[in-house]
């Protein structure tokens, strides 16, 4: 059984092909039609595509005009691409507490984080699961910050039915290779406004408008850049691949749906397991199907002398030296951290293996 499944469609395979026979790899048409597929299949606005989820969480930042300096309120329940972001910026992550039944950044402690120097807060979507947008972005507007959403984890998510990435002023998507949407690795930046949907294209490659520059007659581009830009672009090979996943990829998401609905009928009465709480205005992408369990290691090890894979995923990253280490008083982040850990849940699980699952954690631990 796979805990993680690398979905690659024969649509992605064959359009591989025509970009490998093209002699044209880099970023180019594949692209323009990848990003355009995002927004029409799934609702995202003005997605960006980007060679990952980190240089989409930089460049929100970048756009963000977070300076040296500045604060940026995160949790610390979440991959350390999102605080590495904030430190390649010299700015300061300032970790927020989580909701304990939904692993999210609590609103309430990111009101108890804001300073002077607070310039934006970085929302993770734990699991694909949706923050509460509404109260983060009321906060922001009351302290005019700029909100980011990292959504590594919550492509085909919706709050409140809107489709996550086309909310807040910048949302952040990774294609890395054992996401939902995989391009090997590959990501898309969401920008509400046109302003910094022409900046993102721009500062993804150099700071250069690909699709404005004329070549001179010496062979180059003309242009004057004006600010720094990065070598973010997506390549048309990995966009193809994302191309190609696109085409089933809400039927995929809405199999993972229905395990998940198969695991929170079967284990919500499981003495020593809490499920998530999940609102009825949010569904999940369900990347991750997290459980809280009050004897953690009986739990791992009963799944491992049957063979079942299980991980936590990602712990707490303030403890990481490069963060300054453990934030104190983060109490739901500190119970988390000790009970939280995900079970298999992907489209190429069989109905035995979701059984095999329910099965172990029944028989208990
Ligand atoms: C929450 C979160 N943010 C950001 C990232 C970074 O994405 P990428 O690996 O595409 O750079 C990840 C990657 O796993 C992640 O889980």
């Amino acid at each position: 059984m796979e805990f993680f499944h690398t979905h690659i469609s024969e649509k992605s395979i064959a359009l591989a092909n025509k970009v490998l026979k093209s002699g044209w790899l880099s970023e180019g048409q594949m692209v323009k039609a990848f990003e355009e597929s995002l927004a029409s299949t799934l609702g995202l606005t003005n997605p960006v595509a980007v060679n990952s989820g980190t240089s989409a969480l930089h460049l929100a930042l970048v756009l963000a005009d977070v300076q040296p300096g500045d604060e940026v309120i995160l949790p610390a329940q979440t991959f350390v691409a999102t605080g590495l972001a904030i430190l390649m910026q010299f700015a300061k992550p300032v970790f927020a507490d989580i909701q304990y039944k939904t692993g999210n950044i609590d609103p309430n402690s990111i009101r108890e984080k804001i300073t002077e120097k607070t310039k934006a807060i970085m929302a993770v979507h734990w699991g694909g699961y949706p923050c509460d947008m509404d109260e983060i972005n009321n906060i922001a507007k009351e302290y005019n910050l700029a909100v980011i959403e990292d959504a590594a984890h919550a492509l085909g998510a919706t709050y409140k039915g809107q489709p996550i990435g086309s909310i807040s002023r910048f949302t952040a998507f990774s294609f890395q290779a054992i996401k939902h949407l995989t391009t090997g690795d590959g990501g898309a930046l969401c920008c509400s406004d046109e302003f910094n949907y022409h900046k993102a294209k721009t500062r993804r490659w150099f700071g250069i408008d690909r699709a404005s520059s004329k070549p001179s007659l010496l062979g180059e581009r003309e242009y004057d850049i004006a600010e720094v830009g990065y070598k973010y672009h997506l390549n048309d090979l990995a966009a193809a691949v994302g191309l190609g996943n696109l085409e089933d990829f809400l039927s995929r998401v809405n199999r993972r749906r229905e395990i998940g609905n198969i695991y929170r009928t079967e284990l919500k009465d499981i003495q020593g397991v809490e499920l998530l709480d999940y609102g009825d205005d949010q569904e999940s992408a369900y990347w991750l199907f997290t459980i809280l369990v009050e004897n953690r290691e009986g739990f791992i090890k009963n799944f491992q002398e049957k063979g079942i894979p299980l991980s936590v995923v990602h712990l707490r990253i303030d403890n990481n030296s490069v963060f300054g280490g453990i934030t104190p008083n983060l109490l739901n982040q500190e119970k988390f951290n000790k009970h939280q850990v995900s079970i298999p849940i992907h489209e190429n699980l069989s109905d035995e293996e979701i059984n095999s699952v329910v099965k172990s954690i029944k028989s208990g631990f």
